[in-house]
């Protein structure tokens, strides 16, 4: 997937550092990391458990303050930004998490969670080209809407909430999509396919993509660049046939050595 036309910096975060507690018990989850994130990049941000990934996308979304270090989105702070409009930088901004039974409503149909990220709109869209919006993202997702619009959360797989996620995600066609392994649940071959559906829409709507995951392989499958984190710091970063090809760092050799295929099919 690498070799596209990545365009002008979107997001870039500066000495970004995330320390949770105090005194002997404070642990340094993100420690003064910095990148950015160009326009219609999928970049990759890859560590192993515990290493500050899905701090650091707290971060960027603005759910979590950094203890010290900037991020700016265009420019601009982003906690300046989130001060004046929050809902505009979300419009622009949204996430897939990790877990999605955690960020579910157990008792909201699909119908309405998908209807809820459309309150981040300033007006009110015509009923119609909600049902339109919702339809089209769904079926984008490879769900038939028809099928889930009324379900409730556990009547999903983990694998269609995960795709609902995603479809939530893409309502608003975002600027900006992080998304913390949104594929875990979802079995290896309609992973990838996943996967390029999200690619295909970068493509259409010049969406940036940040992917977490400690998969390096789907990074690598995915990306144009890679980031790659360890304990709170950010040791390695670069173009994927890069990092991969000459891996500087011991860790990524590590990593890269757990790798069993790099192109999964
Ligand atoms: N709210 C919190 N309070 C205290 N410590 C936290 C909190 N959130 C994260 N941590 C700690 O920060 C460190 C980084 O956690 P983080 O969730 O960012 O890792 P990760 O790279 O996303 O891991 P995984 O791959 O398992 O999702 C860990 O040591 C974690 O225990
Ligand atoms: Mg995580």
């Amino acid at each position: 997937m690498g070799g596209s036309k990545a365009g002008r910096v979107l997001l870039e975060a500066r000495n970004l550092t995330r320390v949770f507690g105090s005194g002997r018990a404070a642990v340094t989850a993100v420690d003064g990391v910095s990148f950015h994130l160009r326009e219609a990049e999928v970049v990759s941000l890859v560590g192993e458990s515990g290493s500050g990934k899905s701090t650091v996308a707290r971060m960027l979304l603005g759910l979590l303050p950094p203890t010290a270090g900037t991020i700016r989105f265009e420019g601009r702070e982003v906690s300046r930004l989130l001060r004046t409009d929050r809902k505009a930088y979300w419009r622009q901004v949204q996430a897939v998490f990790q877990d999605p039974f955690a960020s579910f409503n157990p008792f909201a149909r699909v119908e309405r969670l998908l209807a809820n990220s459309l309150h981040l709109l300033p007006g009110r869209l015509p009923p119609g080209h909600a049902r339109a919006r919702m339809a089209e993202v769904l079926r984008a997702v490879g769900l038939e809407p028809e099928a889930v619009l009324s379900r409730l959360p556990h009547q999903l797989s983990g694998g269609q909430r995960q795709r609902v996620m995603i479809a939530r995600a893409l309502m608003l066609k975002p600027r900006l999509l992080i998304a913390d392994e949104p594929t875990s649940m979802i079995d290896a071959s309609s992973r990838v396919s996943l996967l390029n559906v999200l690619l295909d829409l970068r493509e259409e709507l010049g969406m940036t993509i940040l992917f977490i995951t400690h998969d390096l392989g789907l990074a690598a499958y995915t990306s144009n660049r890679l980031l790659v984190m360890q304990k709170g710091r950010l040791v390695e970063e670069g173009p994927v046939e890069e990092v991969l090809g000459r891996p500087k760092n011991e860790y990524t050799q590590k990593l890269l050595a757990d790798v069993p295929r790099l192109h999964p099919v």
